[in-house]
């Protein structure tokens, strides 16, 4: 499969790697669009619920999930060939059998999963894509979600989790664009919900005083549209203050740091 080019490797390479594809190939999908409609049937027939967990980096959340919910299978999708390869050697090494990873890329999801196959899908610290040019590859951009609504069964919901206010924010909006309710939010999960299994950069961005905003939307049934109304610059919802940010979202670091240097100089000219 040609996957984009245009993408940022979220884990250091490997020596291996290709050795890897074969010692853990029993967990691994290398052809998503074969599968479509047939997911469960090819992995677990005794799964009762297909989850997706979309770009679900090194597979913490997905293999925590497929244990502690045998009769579902999880499938975690995502673009970078050496976060699959340490996903599936998890699931392979716990033998767990509700548990397959995909190598694929996000936005072609209508391709790879048949009409309401799909019982939850989850967005997991998906990559905020902060410029502007860039908000179309954010995995809750309108069209994606409209993309997603014939992939979802009666009732499933999408579930998202993010460090990142501007993210979460603009994100709502995409959900209401595209005609899903909110069936709850939060701007601190963890205050919420100590239970649920933490992802990768959950933990690593937690530690680094990160509160988790998180929001389940249902599909609804109303008119939907991708006539855009969010403001798209995710940096534009950054406060106007930006020294009274207690944490810089993920992906931001660089603007912040930049824009707090650039006018520091601006206010010494003037002095
Ligand atoms: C910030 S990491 C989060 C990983 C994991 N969900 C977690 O919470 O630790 C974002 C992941 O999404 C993947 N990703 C981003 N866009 C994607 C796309 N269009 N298709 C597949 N994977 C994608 C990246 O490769 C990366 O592994």
């Amino acid at each position: 499969m040609e996957l984009r080019k245009r993408h940022k490797a979220h884990a250091r390479p490997l020596k291996n790697l290709e050795e890897r594809y074969d010692w853990y190939a029993r967990a691994i999908e290398l052809e998503a669009p074969a599968r479509a409609g047939a997911w469960i049937e090819t992995y677990c027939p005794a799964a009762r619920e297909l989850h997706l967990d979309l770009g679900c980096g090194k597979g913490q959340f997905a293999v925590a999930q497929a244990q502690r919910h045998p009769d579902v299978l999880f499938v975690g999708l995502d673009y970078d060939r050496t976060c699959i390869a340490l996903a599936a050697q998890k699931a392979c090494e716990l033998e767990l059998g509700n548990c397959v990873f995909a190598l694929a890329d996000g936005e072609d999801l209508t391709t790879y999963f048949g009409l309401e196959e799909l019982s939850r899908i989850y967005l997991n610290f998906s990559t905020p894509h902060p410029r502007k040019k860039h908000a179309a590859e954010r995995l809750t951009h309108v069209d994606q979600l409209i993309a997603y609504r014939d992939l979802l069964a009666p009732g499933a919901c999408i579930e998202m989790k993010t460090d990142s206010p501007p993210f979460y924010e603009f994100s709502l909006v995409q959900f209401e664009l595209a005609g899903y309710d909110i069936a709850w939010k939060t701007t601190d999960l963890h205050a919420l919900d100590a239970d649920s299994p933490v992802t990768e950069y959950e933990e690593r961005l937690c530690a680094l005083g990160a509160k988790v905003h998180a929001c389940c939307a249902t599909k609804a049934d109303r008119p939907f549209t991708n006539e855009q109304t969010a403001e798209l610059s995710l940096f534009e919802y950054l406060p106007e203050d930006l020294d009274t940010l207690e944490y810089v979202p993920y992906g931001m670091e660089g603007y912040v740091f930049n824009t707090k240097n650039r006018r520091a100089k601006e206010q010494a000219r003037l002095l």
